[in-house]
């Protein structure tokens, strides 16, 4: 299997980056599942119905979440309707939404989890460690034609992100941080065959603090008076970058062969996988 997963998408210049790539890797590099977080897709805080359309329209077939998730009214009716948007699976069963997917493609199945770290982070879930693991024991990798197991981990700490990667190692194909909104060079195949990223950085625009605006005004509102802003803060609106992680899987075991960062955009030097087209008509 070939699978691309995406940071947090945030705000419309996340959205664009999304729209501007998907399509062309999704064919040139015979993507078999396309899965993003989009937790900030709408305006930088949530997302709804017509965010994840279009994010489907681009080619997108699995959406995560994170803290976020609740951010935008009606998500609690419209995560009910729409299974392929997950929220953290460690919020209380009673939650609306589930915390995983499974995408069905014509090679097999791929599960998705969401799941929420406790370090730094807020709301508090139960934690993240035995639910997975103890899920995985009813859904291994290899059975009910489950070819690939991807686990977006929402978290804020470098090391519990760390600590799961090995905690799941040889039990699923990747697992892969996300909520800090800023990559880290660390993708890497683990000891018993499970990708690993601490961070997959944001899909959006990068002259921004994650996200968030970095003009004067900003910056001495929230760091150096730490009053709050006297408007409602825009997320900035340039020219984006994609940031994602590039997997691939062995058909039989479902562990992972090859794992790559992929940056692609205005923000950074590009980085995708050597013997991959980057770039298309888009
Ligand atoms: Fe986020
Ligand atoms: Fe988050």
């Amino acid at each position: 299997m070939r699978i691309l997963f995406c940071g947090d998408v945030v705000a419309r210049s996340g959205r664009d980056v999304i729209q501007k790539y998907i399509p062309h890797l999704k064919k040139a590099w015979a993507l078999d599942s396309v899965i993003v977080n989009g937790e900030n897709a709408q305006h930088g805080l949530g997302l709804s119905e017509k965010v994840c359309d279009a994010l489907y329209k681009a080619g997108v077939d699995v959406i995560t979440t994170g803290n976020h998730v609740w951010d935008c009214k009606g998500m609690f009716s419209y995560i009910e309707k729409d299974p392929r948007v997950i929220r953290p699976i460690n919020f209380m069963n009673t939650v609306p939404g589930k915390g995983f997917f499974v995408h069905d493609t014509p090679k097999g199945a791929i599960l998705v989890l969401n799941a929420m770290g406790q370090v730094f982070m807020s709301p508090q879930l139960d934690n993240a460690f035995p639910i997975l693991s103890d899920f995985l024991k009813v859904y291994p990798l290899g059975r009910n034609k489950i070819k690939a197991i991807i686990v977006d981990f929402h978290a804020e700490a470098t090391a519990e992100k760390i600590a799961l990667g090995y905690h799941l190692d040889g039990t699923v194909s990747l697992v892969v941080g996300t909520h800090t909104h800023v990559p880290t060079n660390d993708a890497r195949l683990l000891d018993k065959g499970t990708a690993f990223l601490t961070d997959a950085g944001m899909c959006g625009d990068y002259r921004s603090i994650i996200g968030f605006p970095c003009d004067d005004e900003a910056l001495a509102a929230r760091y150096l008076k730490k009053v709050p802003l006297a408007n409602k803060p825009e997320p900035p609106q340039g020219e984006g970058t994609l940031c994602g992680v590039f997997l691939e899987t062995n058909d039989q075991t479902g562990l992972a062969t090859r794992v790559h960062s992929v940056r692609l955009g205005a923000n950074f030097s590009e980085v995708c996988p050597d013997d991959l087209p980057c770039r298309g008509g888009g």
